[in-house]
């Protein structure tokens, strides 16, 4: 009988000492105990690890004192005492405080225990998840990186296809718009309304070709340009752009900065982050347009060139500034913005093999700035002229839609060249067999086997000398022509169509 009461005296003591020796050595935890007023009456060598203090300096003391001072003076230590005793468990990741004052992000649990019904004290158990939580913010911010990436991009796609049929319609209206103001009566009403029409185009085809910078099509004209130089030569526009009480200032260097760019992109970029600038300013303030050199990443990366437009005004609230890049988002009330000026710098910068970075906040101003990749070689100078010349000869139209063949006919026409149209690649292949052909204007996107691109390559394989002009609404189907043909961009006006094939190589 004593025998067997020793053995299981014997036995208690083992596995209450083996129970010490495991809560005492558990390294990843801190195990420890309070009494039900919060002093701490054990600890661990995982306590020791994670908050620092030995033994001896922290038995007795308020556990309290591992909380931050706010939650402190929140009574948020009481509150979770109360909590674990009402409701069995108190569970919390939050921060804590360490001995040498850092803060760690903490998993707790507290357990309240009872003997025989009454509380004696808690058990308290905490984790450091410092590193699990950093990783996880990362992994976090990456998800949310690549799903925007993906959202921008099938916008892209859709922004793409719509702006290639809209081009299409533009090139009817505006050629027609052409015809109609010759063959007009000179009545002020009817010149307004064609006044009027011809504004509402401009505006459609402005729109247009922001979305399709947006869509990131590879730019139809790109050339190589000093930044600063064109900066300075859109100066004037910019400076009727901001109105009176907002001042100005450019900071070019006077070094030369060459990038490769659709020249006409990078103005309306330029422009569009002007004019936001000025509505975030509408009390007046200053936007500082600079330009400047910058190094690679430090890793030998390439050198870029940094634009950017600053302003001292409203800034961007945090919430706003994931938007402010996808299309169609605007703060601004109806009619006056769109949504789609950042979606176009985005779409610029991307497909110039740049990118854009924002700084901003909330009442102090706002700093947008496009990178782009910078040349190493000075852009060579490129004559501009806005004549519209006439011509001689006969053209060759393949256009496979029969409204815009007959809008491109009637300017060819004007321009002075006969025309002879076909709707397809087959089509013209065999209409070269003829002679009398002094020029091939056609369309890239077509249907049937053979597209335009493919139509003059053939064409220079078996009539190397004759003038090749390809046009197109979408940008996409300018990416393979790489500069082996030149491409004009519809819709187009009557003086774009001259001067593009005076330009052409015989
Ligand atoms: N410099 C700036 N300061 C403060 N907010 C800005 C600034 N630039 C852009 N934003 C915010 O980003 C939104 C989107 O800008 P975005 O240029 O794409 O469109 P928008 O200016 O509203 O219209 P749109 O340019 O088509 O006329 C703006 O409505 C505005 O809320
Ligand atoms: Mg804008």
């Amino acid at each position: 009988m004593l025998r067997k009461d020793e053995q299981r005296q014997r036995d208690l003591f083992e596995s209450e000492r083996n129970f010490r020796l495991l809560v005492e050595g558990v390294a990843d935890y801190a195990l420890y105990m309070l009494d039900p007023t919060g002093t701490i009456t054990s600890w661990n060598i995982g306590g020791q690890r994670i908050k620092g203090y030995a033994p001896e300096e922290i038995l007795g003391e308020h556990f309290s004192r591992f909380y931050t001072e706010a939650d402190r003076a929140n009574g948020k230590p009481q509150r979770a005492l109360q909590i674990a005793r009402e409701q069995g468990r108190y569970e919390e990741d939050g921060w804590r405080v360490r001995k040498d004052g850092t803060f760690f992000w903490a998993s707790v649990v507290i357990d309240p225990i009872y003997e025989d019904g009454k509380l004696v004290g808690f058990a308290k158990i905490t984790r450091d998840m410092t590193e699990r939580r950093e990783a996880q913010l990362k992994l976090e911010q990456m998800q949310k990186q690549l799903a925007e990436a993906q959202k921008l991009d099938a916008l892209g796609q859709l922004t793409g296809g719509v702006a290639h049929d809209f081009n299409n319609l533009l090139m009817i209206i505006s050629g027609s718009l052409h015809i109609l103001r010759r063959g007009a009566g000179h009545d002020a009403k009817s010149q307004r309304a064609l006044t009027a029409i011809e504004t509402a185009t401009k505006r459609g085809a402005a729109l247009t070709s922001q979305l399709l910078t947006f869509a990131r099509r590879q730019s139809v004209n790109p050339q190589s340009i000093d930044v600063a130089e064109r900066i300075s030569a859109v100066r004037e526009v910019l400076e009727t752009g901001v109105g009176g009480n907002v001042t100005l200032e450019f900071d070019l260097p006077s070094a030369v900065l060459p990038v490769t760019v659709d020249t006409s992109e990078f103005e309306t970029a330029l422009v569009n982050l002007v004019v936001n600038a000025r509505d975030a300013m509408p009390g007046g303030g200053t936007i500082t347009v600079s330009a400047r050199p910058q190094a690679g990443d430090g890793t030998g990366g390439n050198p870029y060139v940094a634009i950017s437009v600053k302003d001292t005004g409203s800034g961007i609230a945090p919430d706003v500034l994931d938007k402010i890049f996808d299309p169609f988002f605007t703060t601004k009330p109806i009619g006056k913005g769109t949504g789609l000026g950042l979606s176009q710098v985005h779409g610029f910068a991307h497909q110039a093999g740049g990118t854009v970075k924002v700084r901003s906040e909330l009442g102090n101003g706002t700093e947008v700035t496009i990178l782009l990749p910078r040349e190493a070689n000075a852009p060579q100078a490129d004559a501009i002229d806005t004549s519209e010349r006439g011509g001689s000869g006969t053209v060759l139209l393949v256009e496979d839609n029969p409204d815009v063949a007959s809008v491109s006919i009637s300017l060819l026409e004007q321009l002075g060249y006969s025309v002879r149209r076909v709707a397809d690649a087959e089509a013209a292949l065999r209409a070269i067999e003829h002679d009398g052909i002094d020029l091939v204007f056609s369309d890239i996107v077509m249907p049937g086997k053979m597209d335009g691109l493919a139509l003059a390559h053939r064409l220079r394989q078996i009539r190397p000398g004759l003038p090749i002009l390809l046009a197109t609404g979408y940008s996409d189907a300018a990416i393979n022509v790489r500069g082996d043909f030149p491409i004009l961009r519809k819709p187009y006006e009557i003086h774009e169509l001259s001067q593009a094939i005076a330009r052409l190589p015989r």
